[in-house]
């Protein structure tokens, strides 16, 4: 049936011709743009109080027929007021990033145009974007110019994808023939590492016990001392090395590995060096912290989440690898249906990720640094570290609170520490009744994590409107429902 014969099917199609003009997309960006502004209000409460069922209940079953739009932006709306507000200034809780507001905006264009960055024909000016990036962000640490590398859904599929290139490189067959039992390589990462490298490697077929940690030093590093002892030890009795993976910037602490010292190791060695630095390679943008990652340039794989410390609305994640072959030795696949680009400079990017239909993310950072600059990516980084710092310098000298580190960057743990004596297990439990009940209040929202065997309170400063008073209100904070708790 055509569609001037079907009333329904016009209906239909016309509301979707009306849906596309700038009036139909002003409530969404109004929405948006209410949502920071109410997000800086210093009474608002960071997340809701809602319990799940209660927002499972605000989500009924999708209606046969649709409704008018403003309707459904007030829909909408209640969702909004139902989410943990990340640009909140008090919120200093999981890597989420307040984002940045002109990449916010680029989301639309990247909807409407729908482009795919599997190959150069679907998306031709997205592609070049990509490559631009890719290359400029590379040259940034000190890769040589064969580097290249691919956007990502973020660091576990960037860390997947760096490893599945070493295991191309130590096993060239095993993407034909599978694995072969006996002689698997290991992989060797700090105690620290993100749980992403250990599920690659289960991934790859290794098993997550081929994924070896080596000890870390008290201040959270990768000792660099027992690697050493590992790979010679290692290399004694004939067990290959796949990948040494060091951490820049870890999830727990923010501590970055010494990447210098571990790649002269792994030179020494002759292993693939892997820098897992999703959080924290962005150093590489500060004048100030740039050699928190030096020693990057000595990698033969790289991971960058610019949906963390660059602070792009989720997701754009980032590997690289030293050659740009070395991402097309991870795939090698054969699909004439797409890959079909001739001789010469191999443009598609699909070949070299994991992803088939990829979205037109990096579009967010070009636009992010055509507003700002590259220079505004090294001052935030700054900002949020300086920050982290200043926590750092109040809670030390805060008789009822004890840092657990120095903070190398933007994230910082440390506990509450009552005035009477109490068994450790007691203040293990009042630190995690801490977190949950000062989150529960709404004034701020922070995280929680176990080092030596303790349970922590853990910071991340993620949002540039964060200051310093928002420090001193969650200092206070922390105190005072501390005390309710203990005089309960
Ligand atoms: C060091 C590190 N690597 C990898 C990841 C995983 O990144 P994503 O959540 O973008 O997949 C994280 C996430 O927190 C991380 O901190």
């Amino acid at each position: 049936m055509s569609a001037a014969s079907n009333p329904e099917l016009e209906r239909l199609l016309a509301d979707l011709e009306a849906d596309r003009a700038a009036d139909a997309a002003l409530p969404f960006t109004r929405l948006a743009a209410d949502y920071f502004a109410r997000s800086a209000a210093p009474d608002r409460p960071v997340t809701t109080r809602a319990a799940p069922e209660a927002l499972a209940a605000l989500v009924t079953p999708p209606p046969e027929e649709g409704g008018p739009l403003p309707d459904v932006v007030a829909r909408l709306a209640a969702l909004v007021d139902n989410s943990i507000w990340l640009s909140h200034p008090r919120y200093m809780g999981h890597q989420m990033a307040g984002p940045n507001p002109a990449a916010v905006w680029t989301e639309p264009v990247i909807g409407a145009l729908n482009q795919s960055l599997a190959i150069q024909e679907m998306s031709p000016a997205v592609t070049a974007v990509e490559h631009r990036l890719v290359h400029w962000l590379a040259e940034r640490i000190g890769l040589p110019p064969g580097a290249g590398g691919t956007f990502t859904s973020g660091g576990t599929e960037a860390n997947f994808t760096a490893l599945l290139a070493a295991r191309a490189a130590a096993l060239p067959d095993a993407w034909t023939e599978g694995l072969v039992r006996d002689r698997l390589p290991v992989i060797l990462c700090g105690q620290h590492v993100h749980y992403a490298v250990t599920r690659a490697a289960a991934q790859l077929g290794l098993g997550t016990r081929r994924a070896i940690p080596v000890p870390a030093t008290p201040e959270f590093r990768l000792d660099t001392g027992a690697l050493r002892q590992r790979l010679e030890e290692l290399a004694r009795r004939g067990t290959p090395v796949m990948a040494v993976v060091a951490t820049a910037g870890s999830t727990a602490t923010g501590s970055y590995d010494d990447l210098q010292e571990i790649g002269a190791l792994c030179d020494e060695h002759g292993v693939w060096f892997h820098v897992d630095g999703a959080h924290g390679m962005t150093a590489a943008f500060s004048a100030r912290r740039q050699s928190l990652v030096a020693g990057a340039e000595r990698a033969r794989s790289v991971v960058w989440d610019a949906h963390k410390t660059m602070l792009m609305p989720l997701s754009l994640g980032l590997v690289l690898t030293r050659s740009e072959h070395d991402l097309e030795a991870a795939f090698t696949q054969d699909a004439p249906y797409i890959f079909h680009a001739g001789s010469g400079r191999r443009w598609d990017q699909g070949p070299r990720s994991f992803q088939c239909s990829r979205r037109a993310d990096p579009l967010k950072l070009w636009v992010a640094l055509e507003r700002y600059g590259s220079r505004a990516i090294g001052l935030l980084f700054d900002h949020l570290c300086d920050l982290t710092a200043e926590l750092y310098g109040r809670l030390r000298e805060h008789p009822r609170f004890e840092p657990l580190h120095r903070p190398d960057c933007n994230i910082l743990c440390f506990r509450y520490v009552p005035p009477d004596p109490a068994d450790p297990a007691a203040i293990d439990e009042l630190n995690r009744q801490l977190r949950q009940a000062y989150n529960g209040e709404g004034t701020g929202w922070i995280t929680t994590t176990m080092l030596h065997g303790m349970r922590v309170l853990r910071v991340t400063v993620m949002n540039p409107r964060t200051r310093t008073e928002h420090l001193d209100d969650l200092i206070a904070e922390l105190e005072r429902t501390a005390d309710r708790l203990r005089f309960r």
